[in-house]
C-alpha cells in the first residue's frame, strides 16, 4: 500500500487530488486478500476504475483508493452465430470495442471511443448513439466487499436503466465489478439511425458501411463533439439528460417550438441537457448569453457540446462543483427543470 499517491493520472478531468492510501489491484486475488485482511473497514475507500467519470471535491481524498487494473480477455464459447467473451474489469474499455470490430463481432460497436474500463461499462450501463452496454450484457462477476466472495450477476440482476444500475443503486459502493461476459453476435444488423450517423455517411458517400467503417464514422463524430482528453480534462457528458412527464414538455413546446426530445417507451420525455444548458446563461459577469463555449480562468463548458464541462489546468475541484451548480440553478429557473450530474462526485 503506498501513501499519498497524487490522482493526477487517474482521473481523466485532471485534478491534483492526493490519496492518503493507495493500493493497485493486478489480480482478482489480491482484492479478495485486501477484503480478507480487514483494511477497507478501517477507512472510507474508494473503488477506481478509470476515472473517466469521476470528480474529485477536494484536494485530498482522505481514504484509501483501491485502483483496479486486472488485464485479460478470454473467449468462452463461439458457434456460427454468436460469441461469448469474458473481460477482466481492468482492460480498457474502447481497446476492447476495436478488438471486437476487428474480429467482426456485432453488439458493442456503437459504444466505441467511450474513454474507460470494462468494469465501470455496467455501473452506469454506459450508451452512446442508440445502444447501451445492457443491450450486449450476458452477466458479470462481483466482489463482495464486505465477504471477499464473488457472485454472478444475470442482467436482470443488475437492474439497468439510463446511466443506471443495481451497482449505482441499492448495492452502491458494496460491490466491486471482476469481469463481464458479453454476447456477441456474428452477424447484425447496423445501428445508423441516432443523431448524425446517417447524415455523415451520406455526406462521405458510404451507402451500406461495414462495421469497421462504422466503428472508425463513431470515433469521428466523437472525436469533433468531445474534448481530447490529452489537452483538455473533462469526464465526457457532465449531466443526465433528463426525462420528464408528457404534460410538462408540452409546456415547454408550447414557448420553445424547436427544443429537441426523445419519446421514452413509458410516456415521458427525455430533453436534451446539452440544449438546455446552451439556452441559457451565466446571469452575471462575463455577459455571455449562453453557457456554451462559456470558461472562467480555469474551467468551463465545452464549445461544441454544452453537457461537457472542461477543466483547462490548473482550478480545483471546487470550481466545476462551483460551475455546476451555477448551471443547474439557471436551468432550472428558465425551463423548470433540475438536471442532475451523471459523473459521479468524491
Ligand atoms: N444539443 C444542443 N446543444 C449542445 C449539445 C447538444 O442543442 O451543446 C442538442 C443536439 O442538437 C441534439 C441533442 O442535444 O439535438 C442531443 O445531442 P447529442 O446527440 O450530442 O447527445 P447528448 O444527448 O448530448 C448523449 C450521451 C453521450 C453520447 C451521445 C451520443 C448522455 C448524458 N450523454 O449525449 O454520452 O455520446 O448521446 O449518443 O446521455 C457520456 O455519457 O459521457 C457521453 C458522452
Amino acid at each position: 500500500m503506498k501513501t499519498n499517491v497524487n490522482l493526477l493520472p487517474y482521473n481523466s478531468f485532471g485534478f491534483d487530488a492526493v490519496a492518503r492510501y493507495f493500493v493497485e489491484i493486478n489480480e482478482v486475488s489480491e482484492l479478495q486478500t485486501l477484503i480478507q485482511s480487514g483494511e477497507l473497514q478501517k477507512h472510507k475507500t474508494l473503488i477506481l476504475s478509470g476515472g473517466n467519470n469521476i470528480l474529485f471535491q477536494n484536494e485530498v481524498f482522505d481514504g484509501l483508493v483501491v485502483y483496479i487494473n486486472t488485464k485479460g480477455v478470454e473467449v468462452l464459447h463461439v458457434d456460427e452465430n454468436e460469441v461469448v467473451v469474458r473481460v477482466r474489469a481492468g482492460e480498457d474499455w474502447p481497446n476492447f470495442v476495436r478488438f471486437c470490430v476487428e474480429k467482426g463481432w456485432h453488439g458493442v460497436e456503437n459504444l466505441a471511443h467511450i474513454p474507460g474500463k470494462v468494469g465501470a461499462a455496467p455501473v452506469q450501463n454506459i450508451g452512446a448513439y442508440g445502444m447501451e452496454l445492457k443491450d450486449s450484457f450476458l452477466q458479470c462477476k462481483a466482489m463482495d466487499l464486505a465477504t471477499g466472495e464473488t457472485k454472478i450477476f444475470s442482467k436482470e440482476e443488475c437492474r439497468f436503466g439510463y446511466r443506471e444500475s443495481i451497482f449505482k443503486g441499492d448495492l452502491k459502493g458494496q460491490f466491486v465489478i471482476t469481469s463481464v461476459d458479453f454476447l456477441l453476435k456474428k452477424s447484425a444488423p447496423l445501428h445508423l439511425d441516432y443523431g448524425n450517423i446517417k447524415a455523415y455517411l451520406e455526406q462521405n458517400g458510404i451507402e451500406a458501411p461495414t462495421l469497421q467503417q462504422l466503428h472508425d464514422v463513431i470515433c469521428t463524430i466523437r472525436d469533433a463533439k468531445l474534448p481530447n482528453l490529452k489537452q483538455i480534462g473533462s469526464a465526457g457528458s457532465f449531466f443526465k439528460n433528463p426525462v420528464i412527464e408528457a404534460a410538462q414538455f408540452e409546456g415547454l413546446q408550447k414557448d420553445y417550438p424547436n427544443i429537441p426530445h426523445y419519446d421514452e417507451p413509458n410516456g415521458m420525455v427525455k430533453v436534451p441537457a446539452g440544449w438546455l444548458i446552451e439556452h441559457c446563461g451565466p446571469s452575471t459577469g462575463s455577459g455571455a448569453i449562453s453557457w456554451k463555449g462559456w470558461r472562467d480562468e480555469h474551467v468551463g463548458v465545452y464549445d461544441k457540446q454544452a453537457l461537457v464541462l472542461v477543466h483547462y489546468g490548473g482550478g480545483k475541484g471546487q470550481d466545476i462543483v462551483e460551475l455546476s451548480r451555477k448551471i443547474q440553478d439557471s436551468v432550472e429557473a428558465k425551463f423548470g427543470i433540475r438536471i442532475s450530474p451523471e459523473v459521479n462526485f468524491v
